[in-house]
C-alpha cells in the first residue's frame, strides 16, 4: 500500500502513542521530504519518474495506489497527502480531501449510487447536488423521518448534525440503527462539530463528511471537502473515482489546510465554549422581564439548549460554535448586523472571526426573522458586550449610522 496513507489507530485498533492534539501537529511528519520545520508549499502538478531505468515499472504492473512517489497532482500531491494523514488521524478513519464540501458530497453520491436518498433540511447546497444526481440517475429523495419500511438495502440516509443554520443536534445512533435495520447506509455531515466535539463513527455512521472550508480551514480563506471512511477499500475506490471526477483539492489550499489543522482542536473547543456561554447568557436574558433582549428576540436555538440525554453523550466535547437567533420581526433581523462592531455580516462559518448572517440572504427556505451566528475565538465577553449594545439600540429603535466601512 502507498506510503501516503496513514493507518488511523481507530481503524487498526492499535492505540496511537500520542493524543489527538499532538497528532494534529505531528501525524504528517512521516511524509516530510525536506528538513524544513514548516511544511513547504509544493505547487508542481507533475513529478519526476526515477532516473534509474531499472526502477521504472509500467502502470499495468503497479497499481497506482501502490506507487510510492507522486506522479500527477490529480492523483496525489505532497500537500494533500499531508492533510489527509492529519485528518485521518483526527477524524478516526481514512480521510480523502476534495475541492469543496459539495464536491465531497457529490463524490459520495457517485460512489454509493443509491436508489433512494433519505434526508431533510440538510445544507441547501447539498440539496442542489442531490437534485442534479436525481436528474441524472433517477435517485428518489425521501424524508429523513420516512416510515422505516420505505428504506431499502443500499439506500443512503444523509444526516446533518448539528444542523445548519440553527446548530441543533440530531441523534446519530437512532438514525444509524434505523438505516442499518434496513440495509441502508448512514452518512453524517459533521461540518458543524468536528472532533473533539463529536465523532459520528462512535454512534454508527458509515461515512462522515465535512465542509473543510469551515473549521478545518478555520480562517475563512480556503475551500475544501472531506470524506472519511472506516474501510480502506472504500477509501481507494473514492480515490480512484476522484481521479476521474476531478474534484481534487488545490495544492495551495491543501498547504493552508495543513497549517490550519495544527490548531483545529484548540480553535474548535474555544469557539464552541464561547458560543455556549453566549447562548446561556441570551436565554437567561430572554427570561428576564423588561430586558432589551426580550423586547427584540423571539428565541435562541442551539444544541446546548436541548435537554435530551443523548445530546450530551453525542456532543461530549461541546455543542458547536454556531447558533440561531429568531428576532421578533424581519426588520429587526435585517438591522441587528449593522449595529455590531465585532461580527462581520457575511455567510459561511468556522473561521476564527465571529460572523452573523441574516440567513435569508443565502437560504431561500429559512424564515426571514432568522440570524445565524458563527462564533470565533475572540473573548466571549467582548462578543457579549457587542451584542448587548446592538440589542439595546434595536430596543430603543435607534437607526443604523452608515459609515464607509463594510
Ligand atoms: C453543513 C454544510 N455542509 C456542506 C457545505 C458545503 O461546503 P462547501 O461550501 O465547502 O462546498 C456547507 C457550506 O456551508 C455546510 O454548511
Amino acid at each position: 500500500m502507498s506510503k501516503f496513507i496513514l493507518q488511523p489507530s481507530a481503524v487498526t485498533g492499535i492505540p496511537s502513542k500520542y493524543t489527538t492534539e499532538t497528532n494534529l501537529v505531528h501525524a504528517d511528519e512521516f511524509l516530510n521530504e525536506v528538513n524544513d520545520v514548516a511544511p513547504p508549499i509544493h505547487v508542481s502538478t507533475t513529478f519526476r519518474y526515477p532516473r534509474d531505468p531499472s526502477k521504472l515499472i509500467a502502470a499495468k504492473d503497479l497499481p497506482l495506489e501502490d506507487a510510492d512517489s507522486h506522479v500527477y497532482s490529480r492523483l496525489s500531491s505532497p500537500s494533500t497527502a499531508r492533510l489527509e494523514a492529519l485528518l485521518s488521524s483526527h477524524l478516526n478513519g481514512y480521510a480523502i480531501v476534495y475541492s469543496s464540501g459539495v464536491a465531497a458530497f457529490h463524490a459520495a453520491l457517485v460512489h454509493l449510487n443509491p436508489r433512494q436518498l433519505s434526508g431533510s433540511l440538510f445544507y441547501h447546497g447539498c440539496h442542489g447536488v442531490a437534485d442534479i444526481h436525481s436528474r441524472l440517475t433517477g435517485m428518489k429523495q425521501i424524508p429523513l423521518d420516512c416510515p422505516v419500511e420505505d428504506l431499502q438495502p443500499g439506500d443512503v440516509v444523509h444526516l446533518e448534525t448539528p444542523l445548519n443554520p440553527l446548530g441543533t443536534a440530531f441523534d446519530i445512533k437512532y438514525y444509524a440503527d434505523r438505516a442499518h435495520s434496513r440495509g441502508a447506509i448512514l452518512m453524517v455531515d459533521s461540518t458543524f462539530a468536528p472532533p473533539p466535539l463529536q465523532d459520528p463513527f462512535e454512534f454508527g455512521a458509515d461515512i462522515v463528511m465535512h465542509s473543510g472550508s469551515k473549521y478545518i480551514g478555520g480562517h475563512s480563506d480556503m475551500l475544501a471537502g472531506v470524506l472519511v471512511t472506516r474501510d480502506i477499500k472504500t477509501r481507494w475506490k473514492l480515490w480512484d473515482e476522484r481521479l476521474y471526477l476531478g474534484g481534487v483539492m488545490g495544492n495551495l489550499e491543501a498547504w493552508l489546510g495543513t497549517r490550519s489543522a495544527r490548531t483545529l482542536e484548540m480553535r474548535v473547543l474555544r469557539q464552541s465554549e464561547n458560543a455556549t456561554k453566549l447562548v446561556g447568557w441570551l436565554s437567561e436574558e430572554l427570561g428576564k422581564e423588561g430586558s432589551a433582549i426580550g423586547r427584540v428576540v423571539e428565541n435562541v436555538k442551539h444544541a446546548s439548549l436541548q435537554e435530551e440525554e443523548w445530546v450530551r453523550k453525542q456532543m461530549k466535547g461541546g455543542f458547536g460554535p454556531v447558533f440561531g437567533i429568531e428576532m421578533k420581526t424581519e426588520l429587526l433581523a435585517k438591522t441587528l448586523p449593522s449595529h455590531l462592531e465585532l461580527f462581520a455580516h457575511a455567510t459561511s462559518l468556522g473561521g476564527v472571526e465571529s460572523l452573523i448572517e441574516w440567513r435569508a440572504m443565502s437560504d431561500t427556505h429559512c424564515p426571514t426573522t432568522l440570524l445565524r451566528l458563527s462564533i470565533g475565538v475572540e473573548n466571549w465577553e467582548d462578543l457579549r458586550n457587542d451584542l448587548l449594545q446592538a440589542f439595546e439600540k434595536l430596543a430603543k429603535g435607534e437607526q443604523v449610522v452608515l459609515s464607509g466601512k463594510h
